[in-house]
């Protein structure tokens, strides 16, 4: 907020305050997992691709906002929105090294306990397929 006040100084312009209904809905998606979704891997997955919506909304957006600043020739306030831009890729790459890392463990404890399965009794096998049934 303070760097978009900044570029609105630099640039010269006046900006009206919105909300941003596609960031609230975005948002509210996030709420919805939470609220629908126990606690455990699948709900991460499920709010790391949320996070990631969110950044790529802003990258989206930033990325835009350069584009029209250097046609209108604002380059200090270019400097600025590049410089958010290039956090809001860097916080989607952390989410996606995240989400790759917590894939990974997830497979490997899966594969764990697959192999545990294996070594178990038929009866819990028998257990399980009938839960399903
Ligand atoms: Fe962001």
């Amino acid at each position: 907020m303070e760097r978009i006040d900044q570029v609105v100084e630099t640039c010269n312009i006046r900006l009206k305050r919105m909300k941003c209904v596609a960031m609230e809905g975005l948002i509210e998606e996030g709420q919805e997992l939470i609220d629908e979704i126990e606690k455990g891997p699948v709900l991460d997955a499920g709010l790391v691709a949320a996070a990631q919506k969110v950044e790529h909304y802003e990258i989206a957006a930033y990325g835009s906002l350069c584009a029209i600043g250097k046609q209108l020739r604002f380059a200090e306030g270019v400097k600025l929105l590049e410089a958010t831009l290039e956090e809001e890729k860097a916080t989607d790459l952390k989410l996606s090294e995240f989400a790759e890392r917590a894939g990974n463990a997830n497979a490997s404890q899966q594969d764990g306990e697959d192999e545990t399965t294996r070594k178990s009794s038929s009866k819990s096998k028998a257990g399980h397929a009938k839960a399903e049934a």
